[in-house]
């Protein structure tokens, strides 16, 4: 694995955008992984500042996201869609039709789940999976738990997971419960891993990440088997490595 620690988060945000383009400039089709929440925005500014600067040409590019939640409208100002929709889609020249996310509204989340896994796959696999953290570990929304989930599925949140995003919602009581995630098998099927972290709260879990044992109670751990992983820190959430 490499590990590239940053100043600040508008310099991984820079770094990972750079990755990123260079990707879509070696592969113009190539199918992104994408992830929502705050640490990957200064990365999709620079995509877009990139994209109007005519250095990157996103109008054959594919995306996956990695999740969704469960039972929100996929129009809710918090939903995942909106969120890839208001931060970057909406921004760059990339066909909306190429662009997906998992239905969190399938009446069949188990159909619904294996069925992304296989456009993944008939879209020939990911070339770039973009990955935040939780402060417990989590990749996607891959929770803390006893086995590594291979495939796209349903989860629950675990509820430290539901106390960080209920900064996005009214109270606590209106943020999901549920989501659909990219499994961990999913996510190691990418050719390519960025992982971005950003600020002191994620520093514990970088430390677990990369000297821990791999371990289901973080899911992340699994990430040092990954044959091209790369995580791009800013210092603080290197503090404790
Ligand atoms: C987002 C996702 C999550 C976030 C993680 C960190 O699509 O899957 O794993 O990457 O919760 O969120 P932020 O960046 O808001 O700290």
């Amino acid at each position: 694995m490499q590990i590239h620690v940053f100043e600040n988060a508008a310099q991984v945000g820079q770094a990972a955008a750079t990755l990123i383009a260079a990707q879509v400039l070696s592969k113009p089709n190539a199918v992104l992984g994408l992830a929502t929440g705050s640490t990957p925005i200064p990365a999709y500014q620079e995509l877009i500042r990139l994209c109007k600067a005519g250095v990157v040409d996103f109008s054959q590019v594919r995306s996956y996201n990695l999740d969704e939640y469960c039972n929100i409208p996929e129009d809710h100002e918090q939903s995942y869609r909106t969120f890839m929709n208001v931060n970057l889609f909406n921004h760059i020249n990339i066909d909306i039709a190429n662009t997906h996310v998992p239905n969190g509204n399938a009446a069949d989340a188990e159909a619904e789940s294996a069925a992304y896994d296989a456009a993944i796959a008939a879209a020939g696999g990911i070339d770039v999976q973009v990955l935040g953290i939780g402060r417990n570990g989590h990749i996607g929304f891959n929770e803390p738990g006893d086995s590594f989930i291979y495939g796209c599925h349903q989860v629950t949140l675990a509820q430290s997971t539901i106390e960080a995003n209920r900064r996005f919602f009214e109270s606590e009581a209106d943020v999901p419960r549920q989501a659909i995630s990219l499994g961990i098998g999913s996510i190691m099927n990418a050719r390519k891993v960025l992982l971005l972290a950003t600020g002191a709260d994620k520093a514990q879990a970088i430390r677990d990440s990369v000297h821990g044992d791999i371990n289901p109670q973080v899911q992340a751990s699994i990430l040092r088997n990954h044959p091209d992983v790369i995580f791009l820190l800013d210092k603080a959430a290197a503090g404790l490595l």
